[in-house]
Parts: C-alpha cells; structure tokens; sequence
C-alpha cells in the first residue's frame, strides 16, 4: 500500500526534481495534484518548475559536491532527474548508501547520460537493433571509422550532448573535418569523444512512452503509450503528434525493443525510447529515463499525460496509458534574445479550434530556445497538426 502525506507537515513525501525546465515543472504541478511536496532544483534563478514548487534551490547540479550537500540538507524520499547534465556517479554513491531513491535509477540516469553508455548496453548486451556506430577520439579516428565500414552518410554526435547540440550529418570526405571541430565545440563537457553512426534511411520516427508501474499486487508492469510521430529539426524537436499509425509488425518490435530496455534499466517510471522505423524494421536510436519533449502532445492526447504518468508510476500508483484523442503539439521559439520578453496573438491562437497553451515562464528568451508549445486535439491527426502549427505561429513573442 502506499501511503501519501500532506505537504509541509512531518508526513510529506517529499520529492526533489533535478532539473525544472517545461517538462519538470509538469511532473511537479501533477505530483501536487497528489500533495506532495515538492522541491524544484536548477542551475539558474526562476526556472519554469521553480515558479510552481514548493520550494525552490540553485545550484550546479553537475558538481558532485554541491549535489551531495543539497540531498543531505533536504532528505527528499525521491531524487528525480529531469536532465542528464547531473553528477550521476554521486546519486550512484547516495542511493547505494541508502540516502535516496533515483528514478527510475541512478544506474539508469548515469547510463543515459552518456551516448556510450547507452548504446553499448543496447546494441551490445541486450543485442537491440541499432545504427552501424563507432567511438572515436580524434579527428584521424573519425576518418579511420569511416572509412572502416561506417561510410556515407553518417552522423557525429558529442558523447555528451542533447538537444542535436554539437551534432551535423556527413555527406562525404569533405565534410568531417567540419563535423569533427562541430562536435568539439557543442559537447556538454569538453572531452573529445564521439560518437559516429551510420546514416539510417527511416520512413518514419517514434518516441514510444513506456511506463514501468506497479499492479495492484504491486509487480511492476510494463505499458506503452501510442506511439508519437515527430519532426527534428538540427537535432530539435519541432512538431509532434500521437497517435502515429504504424504496422502492427513494426509496432509490436517498437514494443519489444522498449520492453527490454526499460526493463534492464529498471525501477518505476515513464522512458521516451527514440526509435527508427523503416517498413517493418525499427532501430533503437536513444531513451530518456524521464518525460520526453515531443510527449507534450499528450497534455491534448490522453486521459493521463507522461507527467501524470510519470507522478503516479514513482510514486507506486497505477497508470492508465490510453488515448483520449488524437492531437498534436507544435513548438513556440523565442525568436529574440532578451529576458522578461512579451508574447502578442495569445488571444488569436487560443481562437484555434482544439488548441491549448503553454507558455513555460523562462526568464530569458534566445531566438533558438523552446518558450512555450501550442497542443491540438482533433478528429485526425492531419487537422491536428495543422491547427497546432497554425496557433504557434499566431504567438509573437517580443522584446518587452
Ligand atoms: N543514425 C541516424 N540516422 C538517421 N538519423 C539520425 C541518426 N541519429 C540521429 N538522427 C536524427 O537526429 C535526431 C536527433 O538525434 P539524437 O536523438 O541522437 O540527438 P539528441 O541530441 O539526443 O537529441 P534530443 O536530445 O533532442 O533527443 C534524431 O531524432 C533523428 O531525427
Ligand atoms: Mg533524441
């Protein structure tokens, strides 16, 4: 049975988010929803979670020391990581202490992390389908990978990145040079690893949301969202929508691919597995041990969003995965570098029919940074979409 207390009391369950962008300032207001209280920690003053939390905390959370000393001070029964840029070998060295939980784990937030970690586990041990990928350490690596069987076209990626940060395709010889000073330059931390993958021709991509939960007898269960359709542009997220139609053999080796990943990784929680589809073959490409940004769209989709999903399923509650209605979700960029800016046709996108907003608060605006996301529901995913796009681009954000 599990047992929830009343915030700010000595029976809370407490919970500390490690990250409190859009996505975790979600997770926090849905875990309120359940009284919990709530502690919202990132690098920099008002970020998004921090404007919702019950309390709120600044510091480097990639500086083991500083994250230690903040988990022993607020003792939260939970530890929930929302990014990956976190010292993840000291919540290894805390949850094997007994100090605090993980979500899902700290094993899998410190293998998720990092590109090599992940895909090593994948290809290699639990033997997922993958992209042809090689680890490389200079620029003469790059080429000799290349040339030793990856071939044309490629990615490279920083083993540390997110966000297509550091990350350019190359087309032929004449690009890697480029694509190696690119990698060097956008990575998380400035070792010169990367990773290069052969190219894959997909059809189509999906973020499948699998969510690991406990039944009633309290045995974790595995179970999946619809699948989600997005479109990446430079590595980013743009667009997305749910349900995205898929052959049933494609969709049951999309399920089993997420099922034996997520189930090495292991804990409660909900994953985004990444995955290419090709007619019926599908390749993992990468998972987040947390909410993924193209299942905003499920805040229009279903009964449960991966926020609520994700609340319940750390929390030992069950889960219901089912879609309510097809929908779409379309990204909202800054387009100007200033803080506190000023968003005009607020009004007029609304005035879209089955269109919903988030406007996520971030102080402060780049032209490239996610400010908010426009979210349609719809009779088909078509219409979805286009409505979604359409109320986007009828907010202006401004200098103010
Ligand atoms: N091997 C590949 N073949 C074809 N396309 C790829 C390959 N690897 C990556 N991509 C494309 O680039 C996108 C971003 O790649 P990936 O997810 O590895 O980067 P990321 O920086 O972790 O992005 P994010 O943090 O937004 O998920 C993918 O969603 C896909 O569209
Ligand atoms: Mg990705």
């Amino acid at each position: 049975m599990t047992t929830l207390g009343t915030p700010l009391s000595p029976s809370a369950t407490r919970v500390m988010l490690l990250g409190s962008g859009e996505l975790g300032k979600e997770v926090l207001i849905a875990l309120q929803r359940l009284g919990v209280e709530t502690l919202a920690v990132d690098r920099y003053e008002n970020a998004p979670g921090q404007q919702v939390a019950h309390h709120a905390r600044t510091i480097t959370m990639s500086d083991p020391a500083q994250l230690k000393a903040l988990i022993e001070a607020e003792k939260p029964q939970l530890v929930v990581p929302e990014i990956e840029a976190i010292a993840t070998p000291m919540l290894q060295e805390l949850e094997d202490a007994g100090v605090v939980r993980v979500i899902p784990t700290a094993r899998a937030a410190r293998l998720t992390m990092d590109r090599e970690g992940i895909r090593r586990l994948a290809a290699e041990t639990l033997g997922v389908p993958t992209s042809p990928y090689q680890f490389c350490d200079s620029l003469a690596e790059l080429q000799a990978a290349i040339d030793g069987g990856i071939g044309y076209p490629c990615i490279v990626k920083p083993v540390m990145s997110s966000s297509g940060k550091g990350q350019s395709k190359i087309d032929g010889p004449a690009d890697v040079q480029k694509a190696w000073d690119y990698a060097m330059a956008g990575g998380r931390v400035s070792h010169g690893r990367v990773i290069v993958e052969g190219f894959i021709d997909f059809d189509y991509e999906i973020t499948l949301l699998t969510v690991r939960a406990p039944d009633a007898a309290g045995v974790v269960q595995t179970q999946f969202c619809e699948p989600i359709g997005h479109v990446q542009v430079s590595g980013d997220y743009v667009e997305s929508w749910q349900p995205h139609p898929m052959a049933p053999a494609a969709l049951q080796k999309a399920q089993q691919i997420a099922r034996a990943v997520t189930a090495d990784l292991g804990g409660q929680g909900l994953f985004g597995v990444e995955l290419f589809v090709k007619g019926d073959q599908v390749w993992f490409s990468e998972v987040s041990p947390r909410p993924h940004d193209t299942g905003m769209v499920t805040m229009a989709t279903q009964w449960q969003n991966e926020f609520e999903l994700h609340a319940r399923a750390i929390l030992g509650l069950p889960v219901d995965t089912t879609l309510k209605s097809p929908g779409a979700s379309a990204v909202i960029y800054g387009g100007v570098d200033a803080t506190g800016i000023a968003f005009d046709g607020v009004a007029e996108a609304l005035a879209v029919p089955g269109v919903d907003l988030r406007l996520f608060g971030k102080p402060e605006s780049f032209v490239k940074r996610r400010m908010g996301v426009a979210l349609a529901h719809a009779a088909d995913i078509d219409t979805a979409r286009r409505n979604a796009k359409e109320a986007a681009s009828r907010v202006k954000p401004r200098k103010a």
